[in-house]
C-alpha cells in the first residue's frame, strides 16, 4: 500500500498528490510514467510523474477528476492510501541519456497545455539543473485553469503564458503564441510538447514548418502498462508503437494523431455508462443500467 503524504487542491478538479513510493521515487526519470489502482478491483490508471524526491521517497501525480476511476483517486485524502502504484514505466526523456555539453549547446522550448502542465516541470527542472536553456508556453482555457506556474517559472529560462480567452498573458492557443515568439526572433532547436491529443497535433503541425524537431508524450489507453496487451498502440511512422514500454514520448511529425485521437475514444460510451451508475448510486437509487451492455 502506498500511503498520500500529501494532497493539494490546484485547480478546479485538478488535484496534487505526493505519495510515499521510495523504490519508484529512487529509479523515476523524467518523461516516465505510473500505473495507478485505488483498489483491488480498481482500474489501471496510467499517470505521467509530476515530480519525484529520491530522499524523501515520494513521487508527485497530478490527477484531473473527469471518470469514475480519476474521480476515486481525487476523492482519497492525506492519510489515505493506493493500493498499487506500479513504476516507473516507459523510457525516460531521451536528452537525459545524451552528453550535457551537447545538451548546453541546444535551446529547448517545452509546450505545456492544460493538466499536461504537471509532467512538463520534472523535465524542465532536470534540464534546469544541468545548466541547459529551456523555454516555456504554459496554455490553459482561463487563468483560473493555469497550474504549476510558480515552479515553472523558477526553472525556465523564459515563461510564456497563454489563455484561450486572455484573462492572463497572450490571448490565444499555445500554437498562436508559439508562431508569434518565432516572428519576433526566438530561435529553438527543439520542442518537447505535452498536453490534450489535439493540442499535440497542432503544435507538430506549426513547428514542421520550421523543421523543428518535436517530441509528444502520448497518452494513450492502457491496461498491464509492460508491452504486453497492445490497448496503448499507436502508429508512429507507419508502424504499430507500444505507447507503454517504446514511449512515452515519440516524435511528434511521426505519430498517426487522427487513430491516436480515435483510439483514445473507444470506450466512451463505457466510460458514460460507468459514469452514469455512479451517480445513480450516489443518490442512493438501486442502479439498472449494466456494464455489460
Ligand atoms: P485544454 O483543453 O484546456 O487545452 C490546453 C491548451 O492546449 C489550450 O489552452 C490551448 O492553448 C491548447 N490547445 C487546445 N486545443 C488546441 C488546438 N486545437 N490547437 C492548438 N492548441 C490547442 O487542456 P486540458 O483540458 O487540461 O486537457 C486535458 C487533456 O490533457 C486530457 O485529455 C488529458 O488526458 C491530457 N493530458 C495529457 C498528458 C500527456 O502526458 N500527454 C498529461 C496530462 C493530461
Ligand atoms: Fe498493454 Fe501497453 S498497455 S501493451
Amino acid at each position: 500500500m502506498y500511503p498520500i503524504l500529501e494532497k493539494r487542491l490546484l485547480a478546479e478538479g485538478i488535484w496534487l498528490m505526493k505519495i510515499l513510493a521510495p523504490r519508484v521515487a529512487r529509479s523515476a526519470r523524467p518523461g516516465q510514467f505510473v500505473i495507478v489502482r485505488t483498489d483491488a478491483c480498481g482500474e489501471r490508471i496510467p499517470l505521467t510523474i509530476s515530480d519525484f524526491d529520491p530522499e524523501e521517497g515520494s513521487v508527485t501525480i497530478v490527477t484531473q477528476a473527469i471518470g469514475v476511476s480519476t474521480r476515486k483517486i481525487c476523492a482519497l485524502g492525506a492519510g489515505d492510501r493506493l493500493a498499487d502504484f506500479a513504476g516507473p514505466l516507459g523510457r525516460p526523456s531521451e536528452f537525459v541519456a545524451e552528453p550535457i555539453e551537447a545538451l548546453r549547446q541546444r535551446r529547448y522550448i517545452f509546450i505545456a497545455g492544460g493538466v499536461g502542465t504537471a509532467p512538463v516541470y520534472p523535465q524542465v527542472k532536470w534540464l534546469h539543473e544541468h545548466g541547459v536553456e529551456a523555454d516555456v508556453i504554459i496554455g490553459a482555457k482561463t487563468r483560473d485553469m493555469l497550474i504549476y506556474t510558480d515552479e515553472m517559472r523558477a526553472v525556465a529560462s523564459h515563461l510564456h503564458i497563454a489563455t484561450d480567452d486572455g484573462s492572463e498573458g497572450f490571448k490565444g492557443l499555445v500554437t498562436q503564441l508559439l508562431e508569434k515568439l518565432i516572428a519576433e526572433g526566438a530561435r529553438y532547436d527543439e520542442c518537447v510538447a505535452i498536453g490534450p491529443m489535439i493540442m499535440m497535433k497542432f503544435v507538430a503541425l506549426t513547428t514542421r514548418k520550421y523543421d523543428l524537431k518535436t517530441t509528444v508524450s502520448l497518452n494513450a489507453l492502457m491496461v498491464d502498462g509492460t508491452g504486453m496487451c497492445g490497448a496503448c498502440r499507436v502508429t508512429v511512422a507507419g508502424s504499430t508503437r507500444f505507447t507503454c514500454v517504446e514511449g512515452p514520448e515519440f516524435d511528434g511529425h511521426e505519430v498517426d494523431f487522427d487513430e491516436a485521437m480515435r483510439r483514445q475514444g473507444m470506450y466512451r460510451t463505457q466510460e458514460q455508462r460507468a459514469a452514469a451508475i455512479e451517480a445513480e448510486r450516489a443518490a442512493g437509487h438501486v442502479c439498472k443500467i449494466g456494464l455489460d451492455k
